[in-house]
């Protein structure tokens, strides 16, 4: 989604400039297009060759340098910003941008742009946690400033604490969010599940499955970028938690029903990519079950059917992992569970199923026909299956 855009990244003088380096080189590698602007006192710290060779762009640190590689108008990046980002921000820049200075290439490129502005600041916990700081952040917040909170950790001046610079997949994650918001999905709520659930046999033991919960997230982070409020429900993986989606942790298939229960009310889709276990222990152990000689046999009893259980007015699109008979078994489901639309994979095909970061899928709607995609990333197949949400909602896809 960011590729074509133009992002003006503004990079200021704190010890966590190098860092602004690796999220300038993701942005280029994501497809954006990024305009460095430095402050004067970020020379200090490393200079613009770094990010002149990783955007192969000039880098502007002079509002009033007049050399030909750096003549351009005061205001020309606020104008053609699709976003503006400032990581690392000094609490320097911020009381300035607060203030509505303009006193160098950066601040007056901010108070010019109609664009929207993530701030990433970085500092050391007691000039973030200073009043003076905290007013500054809440009156930028109020102004419609996008802050990235500082991440709490080690501090390069010692210490520990919040002022941390955020991880770079965070501070994309902010970016994309950001640029999406106004997107095919804004006001609409959509509820995920993901990750394979886990059922206890006894305090140690469970029996689950081998869903990464790729797909899912995959879903959550495609539908928040496109505007979408989303609820992630999520069996246990190993996968970082997506920003800007409220993300609810479950164990159990019991528990994932109730909270999708919960979760749904006042949604308008509900995307069950979870690999639900289809069976439980009907009798958990208290204790851990001692290891003896001879056989051990567990009974199992069905978990709840979530996505034919649930009710309530809003579109039902569910997955179904297949190794044969992908497409009528499919549209059985479709049926029996009253759904909208299902996601069928053969799980048994190369660069498909469970773990891998491609998918191969078929989409059936209600009328059966099937939509074979090609081979694609797991991100890629989530703003298909979204782009027929759209429809199902009668909202044209952006994509
Ligand atoms: C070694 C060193 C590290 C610094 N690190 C930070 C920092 O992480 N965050 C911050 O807000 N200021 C930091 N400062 C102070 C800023 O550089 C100073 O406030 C400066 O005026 C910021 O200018 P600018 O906002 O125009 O880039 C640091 C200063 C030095 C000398």
């Amino acid at each position: 989604m960011l590729t074509g855009k133009t992002i003006v990244l503004g990079v200021t003088g704190g010890i966590a400039v190098y860092k602004a380096a690796d999220l300038a080189s993701k942005l280029i590698q994501a497809g954006a297009k990024v305009r460095v602007i430095m402050t004067k006192n970020a020379l200090e710290f490393v200079t613009p060759l770094t990010f002149e060779a990783i955007t192969s762009n000039s880098v502007i640190t002079d509002m009033f340098k007049t050399d030909a590689e750096h003549r351009i108008n005061h205001i020309a990046l606020s104008e053609i910003a699709d976003i503006v980002v400032i990581a690392p921000a000094t609490a320097n820049v911020m009381a300035k941008i607060a203030m509505g200075m303009a006193d160098d290439m950066l601040t007056t490129t901010v108070l010019a742009t109609d664009s929207p502005v993530v701030i990433a600041p970085a500092m050391h916990t007691a000039m973030w946690e200073n009043p003076v700081t905290r007013d500054n952040t809440a009156k930028l917040v109020k102004r419609g400033f996008h802050i990235v909170e500082p991440a709490i950790g080690r501090l390069a001046s010692g210490g520990y604490g919040p002022g941390r610079f955020p991880d770079t997949e965070v501070i994309v994650g902010h970016i994309k969010m950001v640029l999406g918001q106004n997107s095919d999905l804004a006001g609409k709520r959509i509820v995920v599940t993901a990750g394979g659930t886990q059922e206890p046999i006894d305090p140690v033991r469970i029996i689950s499955n081998r869903s990464s919960g790729k797909m899912g997230y995959a879903l959550a982070e495609a539908a928040r970028d496109r505007g979408a409020e989303v609820i992630l429900i999520t069996a246990p993986t190993a996968l970082s938690k997506p920003v800007g989606i409220r993300i609810i942790t479950v164990e159990t298939a019991v528990q994932m029903k109730t909270e999708v229960e919960n979760a749904v009310a006042n949604s308008q889709a509900l995307i069950m990519a979870a690999a639900v276990a289809d069976y439980q222990v009907a009798e958990v152990a208290s204790a851990k079950i001692k290891k003896e000689s001879g056989e051990l046999s567990l009974k199992l009893m069905h978990t709840p059917d979530i996505l034919a259980e649930v009710k309530g007015n809003f579109l039902k699109i569910g997955f179904a992992a297949e190794s044969q008979d992908l497409i009528s078994n499919a549209r059985i489901k479709v049926e029996k569970k009253r759904l909208d639309l299902i996601v069928a994979n053969d799980i048994t095909e190369e660069h498909s199923g469970f773990g891998s970061d491609t998918n191969k899928v078929v989409l059936i709607g209600q009328d059966g026909m099937p939509e074979s995609l090609p081979v694609m990333s797991k991100r890629e197949v989530a703003d298909r299956i979204l782009d027929r949400v759209c429809r199902l909602m009668n909202v044209q896809p952006k994509t």
